[in-house]
């Protein structure tokens, strides 16, 4: 059987990408491959996020490019394919640079891949068609046993682009203008991986919350609408969504974390910064206060959520006031996790051109300022859990034999032993320790509290 290996960079949409195109080449004959040693085919899935991300790509390319002409000796062809958003974002430019490269695929093209290696037989392939013809129309379902590797838990991706046009960001011209999925094609997929045994689903899109697919009624559904739906699939006990923005938390959306019991109580919501001046300048086209509103509604809907958000330090002209502006929104929030990044000037972003431009040292500064805040937040968060009962959903083997590793609904990682329980089974545990990355936690008894009782 030929082989594939996929690499993928970025966020959960490449993830997702990653697997689809598996399947795609699954049907063509092709078996996954987890090291690119011996691989026929081997696709590189990217990320353009920062400048730091596509290094990366171009420095693994260097690597393939060996191993391709250490293959090629031993009588082996092997085929490279850069997939995702820096294939996107310069098409011709990294064979330009990578001649050894075949392919260039961007991530509205992929259902291409068949016929697009076979014209790359002949010369080298860019296709960084944006306009979907409907993408995910062509898509092969996946096969039971490919979800079955792939486990319990699985992505969806729900909705795709983005038209919102932060300052910063290249997601807009990498992924294109926002597009929702139909209901029925969504309903249809997630009904698959539920038939082979998922019961936790992530409904992902650069702009989860702004979903307006078509329903089966023909009218436009919000992402609400969908998961309530998407909650009466059978063996779907779990479903999360991300990543989501401020102006589309709508009330019907934020009323589903109090009346929809699958929709798990954690939400990533990111802010960027906590200074008006540089959210206007983000064009984020909020304020640090409609944030902070619009998280106390969500408490009140939810008390116990788990907030998680990303950040962005030294974006352009900010100054060191405007800096403490969002440790402050952090001390006030106490988000449960949060990401952080030091802000990276993107070639055709309009922050780019600024002239303010922020110094590495100040910039290293306030990430390490930042990220200790972050961690402290964490920490407490984790530590509040101890001697409380959650529901643990068990996902994969733990660290040590007689352990199991599930995630609480807050989305933490927690360790059990258990000599009766397997994978997929849902667990009372109190949670008895946090460590530095992990919880650890005993079944629970019949005495034992849940932290919405304690605080009642
Ligand atoms: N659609 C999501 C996130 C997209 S990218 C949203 O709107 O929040 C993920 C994160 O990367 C962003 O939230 C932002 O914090 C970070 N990011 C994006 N562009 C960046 C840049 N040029 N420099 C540093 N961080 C960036
Ligand atoms: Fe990028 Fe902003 Fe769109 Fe998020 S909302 S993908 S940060 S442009
Ligand atoms: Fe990166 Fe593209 Fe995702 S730029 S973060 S892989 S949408």
């Amino acid at each position: 059987m030929k082989k594939v290996h996929i690499k993928s960079f970025g966020c959960q949409m490449n993830v997702y990408d990653g697997q689809r195109m598996a399947d795609i080449l699954g049907e063509q004959g092709f078996e996954e491959s987890a090291t690119p040693e011996g691989a026929d085919l081997i696709l590189l899935n990217t990320c353009h996020i920062r400048e730091r991300a596509v290094q990366k790509v171009y420095t693994e390319l260097g690597k393939l490019r060996d191993l391709k002409t250490a293959q090629k000796a031993q009588g082996q062809d092997t085929r490279i394919v850069v997939a995702g958003c820096v294939a996107q974002a310069e098409g011709a430019e990294i064979q330009r640079r990578q001649p050894a490269v075949d392919l260039v695929v961007g991530p509205q093209a992929y259902h291409r891949l068949p016929e697009l290696l076979e014209q790359a037989r002949a010369r080298r392939i860019v296709d960084t068609d944006l306009p979907i013809d409907d993408k995910f129309g062509h898509l092969p379902a996946p096969r039971p046993a490919s979800i079955r590797a792939r486990g319990i838990s699985a992505f969806v991706t729900v909705q795709e682009g983005c038209d919102k046009f932060c300052a910063f960001c290249v997601v807009p011209y990498t992924r294109g203008a926002e597009f929702s999925r139909p209901v029925a094609q969504i309903l249809v997929e997630v009904e698959r991986l539920a038939a082979a045994g998922v019961q936790d689903v992530t409904l992902i899109g650069q702009n989860v919350n702004a979903y307006h697919g078509e329903g089966p009624d023909g009218a436009s559904w919000s992402l609400a609408r969908l998961m309530h739906r998407v909650a009466e699939i059978e063996g779907i006990c779990r479903i999360r969504y991300t990543t989501s923005h401020p102006r589309d938390m709508d009330e019907d959306l934020i009323a589903a974390h109090r009346d929809l019991p699958q929709l798990m109580p954690f939400l990533h919501l990111p802010v960027q910064a906590g200074a008006d001046r540089i959210l206007a300048a983000m064009n984020r086209k909020h304020t640090a206060d409609d944030y902070r509103r619009l998280i106390a509604r969500i408490r009140r809907a939810r008390p116990d959520i788990a907030l998680s958000s990303d950040f962005i330090v030294g974006f352009p002209g900010e100054t060191a006031a405007e800096f403490e502006e969002t440790i402050r929104l952090v001390d006030e929030i106490g988000f449960a996790s949060a990401y952080s990044f030091k802000y990276s000037p993107r070639p055709g972003t309009p922050a780019a051109e600024l002239a303010t431009q922020i110094g590495s040292e100040e910039m290293n500064e306030r990430l390490y300022r930042l990220q200790e805040r972050i961690e402290h937040h964490r920490q407490a968060f984790n530590h509040a859990l101890v001697g409380c009962k959650v529901e643990i959903l068990l996902e994969r083997a733990g660290r040590h034999p007689g352990q199991l590793a599930g995630k609480t609904p807050y989305l933490q990682a927690v360790q059990i032993e258990t000599e009766t329980n397997q994978i997929g089974d849902r667990v009372q545990v109190v949670i008895e320790r946090a460590g530095s990355n992990s919880l650890f936690g005993r079944k629970a008894g019949p005495d034992d509290r849940a932290p919405e009782e304690l605080a009642a």
